[in-house]
């Protein structure tokens, strides 16, 4: 069996050593299209914004979720001077989602008070107007004390660079909310910049005031109030992407138990409103970035929302009995009328419209859960499929949803239109799969590729550890693989509706999965490896594929050819696996093939990545390229290229 196996892989070998050496590859192209590129072919995939996409400043704003009194509840923020800080369940709390309270006690002396660190730093940017609020109380009056508070930013040196005022009077003993803004002196990078308030009035001494909700906020995408970080959220619009699957996988959709599911109904409306959760990667959620932030963010950015609801399955292992299932579909059907429904008949879409939003958000695809095959039993994955499906699909006859449990095991009543399939490989298993679709039947299933990622070149690190060659970020042959498996979408489009990379966003200060498509840290961001991939397929998808002489699918250079109608190109992308360069000459069926084309490529070694310190390793370069009816084109080692060429 050993034998007979090396025997095979030398055969292999042997094969596509003989086809390289002995000249190009002649790839013949069909002008007819076969089936058109779906409209959601390349999106994105989304797990928490808080800290990243999500434009707040300040970490552990709110005492959310943490327990009074502990040091661990005062994450993020420190003592300025000799002032006591500390967490305290209020007796009077600012909202009842909100019950926990920053109870500082000040000396005498000035600039005494706190500091936030923000997420690993806050940028400091001279261009822009911060935005600083909080709210405050004397939990015992102090009728003739009145001062100021200075709230502002200081760099790493600890110079102010930053700051407003705004008066306090000890007699108040009511929540009071306080917003100043502020423009720095000079712009400062991010690392160990901090967030301050301090209060000034030296014969202040030993007065205990309480604060909770506080807020700092840069510019934002769009300027939308409570929105997304502009760099970050430019570098998902730069995708062109078009859909957005939301609220996410494990951590929005599982939670470790039902009770700290996300549930859309905590997410809106004043931040007050917003207790958060416990999220599942090992930090709290502020859920300040809720769904209507969401939805308007994909409105802003011409996304569609593929949009998930819970199933009755958490990811520490809980499943709900059939019979307990009622509040959970009905909580589902909320969420998606807060969506969808009619602000004259349903009251989750009364408060959409009371929240600015009368219109409908778009919506045709809503999944059942997340990853329902991993860890559940299959007869729990049956009914709940079953009675969520079957009621849901009663409301809203107009919506797909798609089951996530693995395909067609346990076959499921009854049987899901649509799949969300992931997959987290090796680069080499990628290269391997670019066929995985073409054996399905053709017969109405379709298919979502909701995740997929080069992980780690042992097959025995997939989900291992950095030691076991788990990836730190991704490679030049990891996104080469996954380009690979790419150009399998593309040919089995009529049957692959949508594909989404995972994970999306990583700070690099604070990362519980490796790799990542896009990271950053408090200042910057950085594209990978694999986000040249995504970049390039998206922006050329092209509307129609054409058929052309396939690839061998245990090869190691693959392709793709579809066309665009409106720009009247033929566009060719090719994915080499391995280090070794590939000729490849394409003949085109058509009379008037322009005497040149656009060439977009990304190449590097194996295992090249783009890293905060070596952020543009790999970077694609735009040439030209001479075309014609049949052209020739050298792929270099570890490459992904597309040429656009036009041709009637
Ligand atoms: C091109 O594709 C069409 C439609 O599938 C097929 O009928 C035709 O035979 C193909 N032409 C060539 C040259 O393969
Ligand atoms: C400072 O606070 C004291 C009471 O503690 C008050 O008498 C005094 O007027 C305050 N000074 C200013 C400048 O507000
Ligand atoms: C400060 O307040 C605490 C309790 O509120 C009290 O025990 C302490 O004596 C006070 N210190 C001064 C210097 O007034
Ligand atoms: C959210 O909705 C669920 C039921 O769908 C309900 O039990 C819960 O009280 C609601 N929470 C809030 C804050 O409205
Ligand atoms: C499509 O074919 C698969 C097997 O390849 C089968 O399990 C599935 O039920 C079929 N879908 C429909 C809609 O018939
Ligand atoms: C954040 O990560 C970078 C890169 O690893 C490191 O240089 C920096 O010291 C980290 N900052 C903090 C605050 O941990
Ligand atoms: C393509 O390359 C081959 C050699 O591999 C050469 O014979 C042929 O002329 C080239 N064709 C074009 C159009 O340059």
């Amino acid at each position: 069996m050993l034998k007979l196996q090396a025997l095979v892989a030398l055969g292999v070998t042997l094969f596509s050593t003989i086809s390289t050496s002995s000249g190009a590859t002649t790839i013949v192209v069909n002008g007819t299209a076969s089936h058109s590129i779906p409209p959601l072919l390349y999106g994105l995939m989304f797990e928490s914004g808080d800290g990243g996409l999500y434009g707040e400043l300040l970490q552990n704003r709110a005492f959310q979720q943490v327990t009074a009194g502990t040091a661990a509840a005062l994450n993020a923020w420190h003592a300025v001077g000799s002032t006591t800080l500390n967490v305290v369940r209020d007796s009077t709390p600012v909202s009842a989602s909100l019950p926990n309270s920053l109870q500082v006690t000040f000396p005498s002396g000035s600039g005494v008070g706190f500091s936030n660190e923000g997420f690993w730093g806050i940028k400091i940017d001279s261009s822009w107007t911060y935005t600083a609020s909080l709210y405050y109380r004397f939990p015992t009056a102090s009728a003739d004390f009145s001062s100021q508070l200075t709230l502002g930013l200081k760099n790493a040196a600890g110079d102010v660079v930053a700051s407003s005022s705004v008066p306090v009077q000890g007699s108040q003993t009511d929540w009071t909310q306080v917003k100043v803004t502020f423009t720095p002196s000079s712009s400062q990078g991010a690392a160990g910049n901090q967030f301050f308030v301090t209060l000034d009035n030296t014969s202040g001494s030993n007065q205990t005031i309480n604060f909770a909700m506080l807020s700092l906020f840069p510019p934002t995408y769009k300027n939308r109030p409570n929105g997304m970080r502009i760099d970050v959220a430019e570098s998902l619009v730069e995708l062109g992407p078009s859909f957005f699957r939301f609220p996410g996988g494990n951590n929005l959709v599982k939670g470790q138990t039902a009770a700290t599911r996300w549930q859309w109904n905590t997410t809106v409306g004043s931040l007050l409103d917003r207790p958060g959760r416990q999220g599942d990667w090992g930090y709290v959620n502020t859920d300040g970035f809720g769904i209507l932030e969401y939805l308007e963010f994909f409105e802003d950015t011409n996304m569609e929302p593929i949009m998930a609801v819970w199933d009755g399955y958490a990811l520490g292992g809980t499943a709900v009995p059939q019979a307990g299932l009622d509040p959970y579909i009905q909580q589902a059907k909320d969420q998606i009328n807060f969506v969808i429904g009619d602000p004259a008949t349903s009251a989750p879409a009364a408060l959409r419209a009371s929240l600015g939003h009368p219109e409908p958000f778009k919506l045709q695809y809503v999944e059942i859960g997340n990853e329902d095959n991993v860890g559940s039993a299959p007869s729990t994955v049956q009914y709940r499929w079953q009675t969520f499906v079957n009621s849901l699909s009663v409301e809203f006859p107009q919506l797909r949803f798609i089951a996530t449990s693995a395909t067609f095991n346990p076959r499921l009543t009854p049987n899901p239109t649509d799949y969300d399939v992931h997959v987290y490989q090796t680069p080499t298993w990628f290269a391997q799969n670019s066929f995985f679709y073409d054996g399905f039947a053709r017969n109405g299933t379709q298919y979502f590729e909701g995740e997929y990622a080069a992980t780690s070149t042992n097959p025995n690190a997939i989900f291992g550890s950095p030691a076991q060659g788990r990836l730190l970020w991704p490679t030049m042959q990891g996104a080469a693989g996954e380009a690979a498996f790419m150009t399998g979408f593309e040919r089995n489009a009529d049957i692959v509706f949508a594909a989404s990379y995972a994970p999306l966003l990583q700070h690099v200060n604070s990362t519980q999965w490796t790799p990542n498509l896009i990271s950053f840290d408090s200042g910057t961001v950085y594209r990978s490896t694999s986000y040249y991939v995504q970049k390039l397929f998206s922006l050329n998808r092209g509307d129609e594929y054409l058929p052309s002489t396939l690839p061998t699918p245990t090869g190691t250079i693959f392709w793709s050819v579809t066309r665009s109608i409106s720009s009247g190109e033929i566009i060719f992308k090719v994915s080499n696996t391995v280090a070794a360069a590939s000729d490849l000459t394409f003949q085109l069926p058509f009379d008037n093939v322009a005497s040149s084309g656009s060439l977009e490529q990304i190449t590097g070694a194996l295992s090249d990545s783009n890293t905060p310190d070596q952020p543009t390793t790999v970077a694609p370069v735009t040439s030209t390229i001479s075309t014609g009816q049949t052209f020739n084109f050298t792929a270099p080692g570890f490459s992904v290229s597309v040429i656009r060429v036009k041709a009637s």
